[in-house]
């Protein structure tokens, strides 16, 4: 680790300077959010104040961070730049590809099985370009990056949404697709809309049965799933400092379900707590000597109406345990209205299956709350109505907490553990009788409840709660049971009462862990071999796109006039595909299958104009690519909205597509596109979309001066013999037409590392 210990030394030693400069810059005092992307502008010298939710901005994060389904496009693209080693520390965490059946130990060997060649690919790749990497079993990539590389006033970026976990520590972390993450690794800026700033102000303290866990369960019923969209959500007041560095990592977490950039907590004696209690001291002490710049500005807390663009005050001491869902994480019960709730709207009663841990909610002090409570259960007569499962977030705590007893506790409560992965978390979970779909509810201390995101079944009715409540609830086996009241009868026909849950913040023996599941990489990588089965389904190493030919692009096919909403999902779905994601070649058989062809109605099937019949997008592109036809897709508004998936940019440009023509782009889909090579042009006149026929011929004119501001133009050319012609627009800069001529925005990492 002293490789991370230099870098933050860096960070801390720059954070004085820059925090003045910006302060200067905005001219009034700084929210903890401004002070930490401020000291991390990629452009060290600007002394630009930047608008909220208006100015793109170009950053410098310390670090990346990968799971190991978002990883292997990520690391196949990171190859193409021709770089020794990673620009930044960056890690692997085998976590998503674990699927939960049998028990823990069961399930990983199967799972090391199954995804052998993904494994070996990511454990090779990672050795070589010196990044580490955390084997399957290790556990969750935001336990673990939590346990071990968050630092306060740190800046990251990870491939999973929820990254801002580490928030809980005081970091910006944001969660990303994987081309951004290659970008960084190949040492090229980070670009982030300046957002918006939300601040939450904590007054009172926790008591009883409330929990970290409830402060996001209530700001995500204040806020709704959309609430957070475009801001950073900043926790601060005494209510704050009185949290766990863990417990305000969980709220971290689930700021990604209402939409937040991120979330943030400022440096305090539980962030010291945490850093020393994962054998961190020597980061702790760097963070005392800058204390002052790892919080917000005291005005800014004083006066937060003033400097953030929304403010909410939630008061701890009055705050209820909170029960959210079904089927979306805004819909927040206080536990004394749930009961009614679930009778009224006639959600199944019977609970079936109550599941802790997670990324989420996996932390020590979790997993010692929800065992006090098995152990009353034990204690008192009491046995579990509901299926139990623990899902322990990382190695380390689940090897602790199995010292301290608390899994033998919640074995004789009848609870399994299952493996430290992601697991039911993320749909990986192979739940007998899931395929009946029958109606029926569990409950989760996880962070997503979406219909069918646990277990595929559109039927199950998953609630969101704390791992305390979601412990009692599953002694109880009801939904309609509040444990700060009821009572339940136990197996000698006595009533019983649970008492509240206690537990410990921090081990009091101190973590201990035999193998973390943790591999450094090779200090010399340049003779490691990156392990690829050539007749690999799940992996195919990359091979660079071609540079623009020089010419004027012409006698181009339409391929699919696309209708309507037209996300990264219609463009590359997810599901099945998601095996496919190492594979451009096998996933590109997915390329605009969701999207609504506007000449029929239906998805998946164009007119293959070289032979006049109909079939399915892929194989009518692949068509096209065989006999050296170019084609462009055109499409609607928005187009590309959705997630920052990179494979709805790179299949179209792998099967040969040129140009994308739309009313509009999503933005990071049209970045995507740019840094692919591709062309991504928008009607000057949006109303030229209707002159498109079904077996119209494209020609793209005026690339010889491609400049920015400067319009393209496109002549149509109709069956009939007759010509359109109408004007495109882009927003490629310099740089971005660069990438479009040497074919990739990596094409140009790779030559200047050769030069
Ligand atoms: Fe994500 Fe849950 Fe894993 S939200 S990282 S899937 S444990």
């Amino acid at each position: 680790m002293a490789f991370d210990l230099d870098m933050i030394k860096k960070v801390y030693g720059n954070f004085g300077t820059r925090i003045d400069a910006a302060r200067k810059s905005v001219g009034k005092p700084l929210t903890l959010t401004e002070k930490i992307l401020y000291a991390h502008l990629w452009d060290t010298s600007a002394t630009q104040a930047y608008q909220r939710g208006v100015d793109y901005v170009d950053f410098a994060p310390d670090r990346v961070a990968m799971q190991d389904a978002t990883a292997q496009m990520a690391l196949l693209q990171f190859m193409q730049a021709g770089r020794p080693q990673v620009a930044v520390p960056s890690t692997v965490h085998c976590d998503h590809l674990i699927q939960a059946k049998v028990g823990a130990e069961a399930d990983l060997n199967t799972a090391k099985d199954v995804n052998k060649e993904v494994y070996d690919f990511l454990a090779s790749v990672s050795d070589k370009y010196g990044i580490g990497f955390w084997k399957p079993g290790a556990g969750i990539i935001h336990q673990v990056v939590l346990e071990n590389y968050s630092f306060p006033g740190g800046m990251m970026i990870g491939t999973d949404s929820h990254t801002p976990n580490a928030g809980g520590l005081g970091m910006i972390a944001i969660g990303v697709g994987g081309a951004d993450a290659c970008d960084v690794m190949a040492g090229l800026a980070w670009e982030l809309k300046f957002p918006k700033l939300i601040g939450v102000k904590l007054t009172g303290k926790l008591s009883g049965w409330a929990s970290a866990k409830d402060v996001i369960l209530k700001v995500a019923g204040v806020l709704t799933v959309k609430g957070g969209t475009g801001a950073i959500v900043e926790y601060f007041g005494e209510g704050a400092r009185s949290l766990s560095a863990t417990g305000k990592g969980t709220i971290c977490n689930m700021g990604a379900e209402i939409g937040a950039t991120t979330s943030i907590f400022g440096y305090d004696e539980k962030s010291e707590i945490y850093l020393r209690g994962t054998k961190r001291g020597d980061i702790a002490d760097m963070a005392n000597e800058i204390k002052a710049h790892l919080t917000g500005d005291d005005e800014v807390y004083a006066n937060p109406e003033l400097y953030f663009d929304q403010v909410i005050e939630i008061n701890l001491s009055e705050l209820e345990p909170h029960i959210n869902g079904p089927f979306t994480p805004d819909l927040a019960w206080p536990i004394s209205k749930f009961a009614a709730a679930v009778k009224e709207n006639g959600w199944p009663a019977k609970l079936d299956v109550g599941l802790i841990g997670s990324c989420t909610n996996s932390s020590y002090e979790d997993i010692s709350r929800a065992a006090s409570l098995a152990q009353q259960a034990v204690d008192k007569n009491l046995i579990a109505q509901s299926e139990f499962t623990i899902t322990p977030g990382s190695e380390m705590v689940r090897y602790t907490v199995e010292r301290d007893g608390f899994l033998a506790t919640f074995g004789q409560m009848g609870g399994v553990v299952l493996a430290n992965a992601c697991g039911p978390c993320i749909g990986q979970w192979a739940r007998h009788g899931a395929e009946k779909q029958e109606k029926n509810s569990i409950i989760t201390s996880f962070n997503r409840n979406f219909a069918k995101r646990a277990d595929g079944n559109p039927n199950t009715h998953s609630f969101v709660a704390s791992p305390e409540i979601v412990t009692a609830m599953a002694i109880a086996g009801d939904l309609t049971f509040n444990p700060l009241v009821d009572t339940i009868t136990n197996s000698k026909g006595e009533q019983v009462k649970l008492d509240e849950p206690t537990g410990w913040e921090m081990p009091v023996k101190g973590f201990d862990v035999k193998d973390a599941g943790y591999q450094a990489p090779a200090e010399d990588g340049s003779k490691v071999n990156v392990i690829v089965d050539p007749k690999s389904a799940r992996l195919q190493l990359l091979e660079p796109f071609a540079a623009w030919e020089g010419t004027d692009l012409k006698g181009l096919k339409l391929l699919i006039k696309a209708k309507g909403k037209c996300t990264t999902d219609h463009i590359s779905m997810a599901g099945p595909w998601l095996k496919f994601r190492g594979h451009l070649d096998n996933i590109s058989n997915n390329m605009l299958i969701g999207a609504i062809n506007f000449a029929n109605d239906t998805a998946d099937t164009v007119k293959n104009q070289l032979t006049g019949e109909y079939g399915p997008v892929p194989a009518t592109q692949r068509a096209y690519k065989a006999a050296g036809i170019g084609s462009v897709v055109v499409g609607d508004e928005n187009y590309g909205e959705g997630s920052s998936r990179e494979h709805a940019a790179m299949e179209p440009r792998f099967l040969g597509v040129r140009a994308i023509i739309v009313k509009s782009f999503a933005r990071i889909h049209e970045t995507n596109l740019k840094k692919q090579g591709m062309l991504g042009l928008t009607f000057a006149n949006p109303a030229d979309y209707d002159k498109i026929q079904e077996d119209d011929t494209f020609d793209i004119l005026g690339l010889n001066s491609f400049t920015p501001g400067k319009p393209l133009t496109v002549i149509l050319n109709h069956k009939d013999g007759s010509t359109d012609s109408f004007e495109v627009n882009h927003t490629y800069n310099e740089q971005q037409i660069k990438w479009f001529q040497e074919g990739a925005a990596l094409n140009i990492i790779r030559k200047n590392m050769a030069n």
